[in-house]
């Protein structure tokens, strides 16, 4: 929903650069996509779903899921940007089960959280998997190292069926998991680390959460139809990215991705990382950070509504109850009862669409997502309709959507520092 941004973006400037930019959609759908011939080392492997998460693949992925959570009081995953946002996202919003409980490794350098995360661990039957493209990052390497030291020290020659690893095949990676046999899948070489939800990556450690991955692969599907399927200017994904693009040009720097669900606060960093890396490069791309509506109205919600016109909002909602619960009428005097017997979804709405309401007349673009429920398939969907516009705004911009050259600066003088030697 473009809501109703005409003051900021007129029917005929939003036309005509859809008809300009329609040749990044031709050229997804046809000479990229259609005509490709070598699967193995392009970057398209997130295009067709089906490419990594066929129904042989999908089953694998289940059964091995199913033996971890028979077994595991703890399943913890070692990764970090696209090698573990996208599982953190679904399994933080949606996971209902208490076992196995679902730790998180190889994010950071901190000590004090990983002597609090091996403090968790005692006493508890562990089982972990470490997901790493190229397996050279520092945080995930380290963070397996100090998790295979304690599984070996707790189980023994029992630790090899407690560790599976997710990385490309042939890699150094590969090689560790054939010498200690360690349960391996993969991570295909032609998907970038943020694409790659919907694969071995994200796949395994959700199954193992117990999500339901084929609804999410179903709904990934569904939307990928849709952005296949329309092939005019009516495309969803080509019209949001040229909307952003055309916000760009006129000075808006940073995008919003607002809610008022925290069920999306995880989603919104693998968002915030697929859009960042694939856009922030040769001085060019929208800034894009998340705020978790209403708690941020009362902090950032007064430099949206205020401060420099730099800011648009891109919102997700919910439109059926994830849950309900009604404010009781209570004894004591607190100056609430005009909302006796409301449901609290429905004031949730209300502050919803008041803040819409105030930043749109305040200035501030504003584009609205609305999934009809927070489920696995409505996830599957959002995380596709992403990926594809990401690609065709990557486009619109001029720059290479699918490397992260920035990233590699700060891990060179790293290195250098610590003495790595090549
Ligand atoms: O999207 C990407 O490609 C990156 O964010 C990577 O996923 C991230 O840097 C982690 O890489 P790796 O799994 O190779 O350690």
């Amino acid at each position: 929903e473009f809501l109703q941004n005409k003051q900021f973006v007129s029917d005929q400037e939003l036309n005509e650069r859809l008809s300009k930019n329609k040749k990044w959609l031709d050229e997804a759908l046809g000479k990229v996509y259609s005509e490709r011939t070598s699967h193995q080392d392009d970057v398209w492997g997130w295009m067709d779903v089906e490419e990594w998460a066929s129904d042989e693949a999908v089953q694998f992925v289940k059964e091995k899921a199913e033996t971890i959570r028979k077994e595991a009081d703890v399943f913890v995953i070692v990764g970090v940007g696209g090698s573990n946002q996208a599982a953190r996202a679904v399994i933080k919003a949606l996971q209902k089960e208490s076992k196995p409980e679902i730790l998180y490794a190889g994010n950071n350098l901190s000590p004090h959280y990983m002597n609090n995360l091996l403090k968790q661990l005692e006493g508890k039957s562990v089982y972990i998997n470490v997901i790493a493209k190229n397996f050279e990052t520092l945080e995930p390497g380290l963070s397996f190292r100090i998790l295979r030291n304690f599984l070996y020290s707790k189980y023994g020659n029992e630790t090899n069926k407690r560790i599976s690893v997710t990385g490309t095949i042939n890699s150094s990676l590969h090689q560790v998991a054939k010498e200690h046999n360690f349960d391996f899948f993969i991570f295909p070489e032609n998907i970038g680390g943020r694409f790659s939800a919907l694969t071995d990556v994200g796949l395994l450690p959700m199954a193992v959460a117990g999500i339901d991955i084929s609804s999410l692969i179903e709904g990934a599907k569904k939307m990928q139809d849709l952005m296949h399927n329309q092939t005019d200017i009516d495309n969803l994904a080509l019209k949001y990215s040229t909307f952003r693009n055309i916000l760009l040009d006129k000075g808006y720097k940073i995008e919003m991705l607002a809610f008022f669900e925290p069920q999306f606060h995880y989603f919104s960093k693998w968002w915030i990382q697929l859009f960042a890396e694939s856009e922030g490069k040769e001085g060019k791309g929208l800034f894009p950070v998340a705020v978790n509506y209403s708690e941020d109205l009362h902090s950032i919600g007064q430099y949206v509504q205020q401060g420099q016109p730099i800011i648009f909002e891109t919102f997700l909602d919910i439109e059926n109850p994830n849950s309900s619960l009604v404010i009781e009428k209570d004894h004591v005097e607190d100056n609430f009862d005009y909302v006796n017997g409301e449901n609290l979804w429905e004031i949730n709405k209300i502050a919803l669409g008041a803040t819409i309401g105030a930043h749109f007349n305040g200035g501030i673009p504003c584009v609205k997502f609305s999934v009809p429920e927070m489920n696995e398939y409505y996830l599957g969907q959002l995380f596709y309709l992403f990926e594809f516009t990401v690609y065709l705004s990557g486009r619109i911009l001029g720059v290479n959507p699918f490397d992260q050259p920035g990233v590699e600066d700060y891990k060179k003088l790293m290195f250098e520092k610590l003495g790595r030697g090549f």
